[in-house]
């Protein structure tokens, strides 16, 4: 498949470093180029001209005055649940907390519930459609979390569930355990009974059916401390487990310094920083995703992803799509909040939803940027002047095709 005359071929970059600070505001493009796709790979790209010179076969397509771009990264979500919480959503505009919430028996514990009674055919169903939903918009790599089951018996069921979808999807899909997601009401007076379960009954099954990638805890006030969270980060990394965090969300309570410490992959949401970890996610490899979505449904203060910027840390963004944060998972809309609400230059933004979420979930090697070898996975946008029109135009789809292993994904 040949693609013809785009206006600018963007991301072009093949290197296996997160971008940090000011390469975060550079995006290779070509103007007028061409891309040639072989299978599912990126065989070939260039100005046009050099095009002239070479054979042509296959299928061509035209794409005057459009734009091609990397296909998104999403390196943090929980696709996998089951039923909605908007009942939540409006108890929130009344004027509960998200603490409140939770104190109630709702949140996590509501979702947690509701998992448990559902079967993982339906799960399955369930999540492939948003999955399905999400392709449509551009989403070609995403990563899964569990933490909707807080019991053996359903931890499991979730991960396998995110295992039947990796066979299926098509596109790289990596798996975290999230079982310290909340404390189940059963072991509410006995948070060592739930750490234990985690570490000594869902850890061994989840190595041994390999149902796993990665370990991740909420480090929060009134849900994991930093050290609980300690404890079983080092449990999981004893499973072959690398960590990812949820960290600073609701305060600033000690989980980018445990992350890092326990040399994480990516320490998510940091709503909650000031110097000192701004200075720490600066001088280490451990990935700032940020996930402008959930501080905007929930009405938090966005993470200082201006200052993470300069101070020369790898700043990712993610949609964290999940059904009490952040019900959606549209990348477009993420990229426009990122610039909007967090300043970040079109080309930052859109750098840190492709190849740094490639980082943030270690598959930069196969997909996250256009190059030679890599996966043929695209986003075609309509014709447009420049990049920056598409998070000025926020809400309104531009990407008229997706391309994925090399072939287009019907409407
Ligand atoms: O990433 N912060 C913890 N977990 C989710 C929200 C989970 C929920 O409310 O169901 C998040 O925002
Ligand atoms: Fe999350």
């Amino acid at each position: 498949m040949l693609l013809t005359n785009i206006k600018c071929l963007w991301g072009l970059r093949d290197q296996s470093l997160a971008l940090r600070g000011v390469e975060l505001a550079v995006l290779p493009c070509i103007e007028n180029a061409y891309l040639r796709i072989e299978g599912e790979q990126v065989a070939d790209f260039g100005p046009m001209q050099q095009l002239q010179h070479k054979e042509r076969s296959g299928l061509t397509f035209d794409l005057s005055g459009q734009h091609v771009l990397p296909a998104w990264c999403d390196s943090h979500t929980h696709l996998v649940f089951a039923g909605s919480r908007e009942q939540e959503f409006v108890d929130k505009i009344r004027g509960l907390t998200y603490a409140e919430i939770a104190q109630k028996g709702g949140g996590i514990l509501h979702s947690a519930q509701n998992l448990q009674q559902t079967s993982s055919e339906i799960l399955y169903e369930q999540a492939k459609q948003r999955l399905d939903g999400l392709k449509k918009l551009g989403t070609g790599a995403i990563e899964i979390k569990s933490g909707y089951g807080l019991t053996t018996e359903a931890e499991i069921k979730m991960l396998r569930v995110i295992q039947q979808l990796k066979k299926t999807a098509g596109i790289p899909i990596k798996a975290t355990f999230l079982g310290a997601h909340a404390f189940p009401a059963a072991f509410k007076e006995d948070r060592e009974g739930y750490i234990r379960l985690l570490i000594e009954e869902m850890l061994p099954v989840i190595a041994r059916e390999n149902l796993a990638d990665y370990i991740d805890v909420f480090c929060e006030q009134g849900f994991f401390t930093p050290s609980e969270t300690t404890q079983l980060l080092d449990a999981g990394r004893r499973f072959g487990l690398k960590a990812k965090l949820h960290a600073n969300q609701l305060h600033n309570s000690g989980g980018v310094q445990v992350g890092v410490q326990a040399g994480a992959v990516s320490v998510d949401h940091l709503e909650h920083i000031g110097e000192e970890e701004i200075h720490l996610l600066a001088q280490h490899s451990t990935v700032a995703t940020l996930l402008p979505s959930a501080a905007f449904f929930l009405r938090l203060p966005y993470p200082p992803a201006r200052q993470l910027i300069e101070a020369g840390a790898a700043v990712a963004i993610a949609s964290d799509f999940n059904p009490g944060s952040s019900p959606s998972g549209n990348m477009p809309l993420l990229v426009a909040l990122a610039c909007i609400q967090m300043r970040m230059l079109p080309e930052e933004a859109i750098n840190a939803a492709t190849f740094n979420g490639a980082c943030a979930m270690e598959v930069q090697q196969e997909v996250g940027s256009i190059a030679v070898g890599k996966k043929a996975n695209l986003i075609i946008t309509q014709a447009m002047h420049s990049l920056a029109y598409l998070p000025y135009s926020f809400g309104t789809n531009l990407i008229e095709s997706v391309i994925l292993n090399g072939q287009f994904i019907p409407d």
